[in-house]
């Protein structure tokens, strides 16, 4: 594992993300790396190829950059100013565009592609996962919670337009739902306690709503 490159790419995004402060910004982007070393250290793969897509897998996400005429020209550029190895850099590129695939739901075809996938689910449940949904639900206006909008699946979107109602809602639609889309066996095990976390945070949400506690 090159540590040198890996330490560079680190600098890459944290000057990258500098003005960034959405739920994609240059601390998600060290947790998913945090994490994915992790699920890498367990699993049979190129621990370097995980690193390197994790780094790299918002650099050039159309939320941030738009639509590009080069696609994913930020990674690419970056790791070939690198010298990095030319089927090694396609190998990152086809893991961050399964990762950040825009039709919602992919599987990856590679090892490192489902172990970066994983650590950028795992970053959206548990505490973190918590904290970024309503820091995203304040930053659109939204309601926490409204008793009267209750979550109703499946209508959340009415075209381009998000009408999901409360933050809440988000639990429902998508949160509770990440723990069975993982694909490795280690970021199943780490989900099962967040995911147990979130459904208690729910429970005392409502039971303090309530004034029953
Ligand atoms: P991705 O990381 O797959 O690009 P998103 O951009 O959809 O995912 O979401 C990033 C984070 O923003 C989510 O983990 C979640 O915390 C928050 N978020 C996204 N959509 C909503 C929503 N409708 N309500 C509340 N939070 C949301
Ligand atoms: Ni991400």
């Amino acid at each position: 594992m090159n540590n040198e490159l890996i330490n560079e790419t680190i600098e890459y995004v944290k000057d990258f993300f500098k003005n960034e402060f959405s739920g994609h910004d240059f601390w998600h982007t060290l947790r998913v790396y945090n994490m994915a070393k992790t699920i890498a250290e367990k699993e049979e793969c190129d621990k370097e190829i995980v690193c390197l897509a994790a780094l790299l897998h918002d650099v050039d996400d159309v939320k941030l950059v738009g639509e590009q005429e080069i696609p994913y020209n930020n990674a690419i550029t970056y790791l070939r100013s690198k010298d990095y190895d030319e089927e090694r850099i396609q190998k990152i590129v086809h893991i961050i565009s399964q990762v950040s695939y825009r039709g919602g739901s992919i599987k990856p075809d590679t090892i490192e592609g489902e172990i970066t996938q994983d650590a950028d689910r795992l970053d959206a449940i548990g505490a973190i996962g918590i904290a970024r949904t309503f820091a995203f639900g304040g930053n659109k206006n939204r309601e926490m919670y409204n008793p009267d909008t209750p979550y109703v699946e499946g209508a959340e979107m009415q075209g381009d337009k998000y009408v999901g109602g409360p933050t809440i809602n988000h639990f429902y639609e998508k949160l509770l739902k990440l723990k069975d889309l993982l694909n490795t066996n280690s970021a199943k095990e780490i989900a099962e306690h967040r995911h147990k976390y979130m459904e208690e945070f729910l429970d005392e949400f409502y039971a303090e709503w309530d004034g029953e506690k």
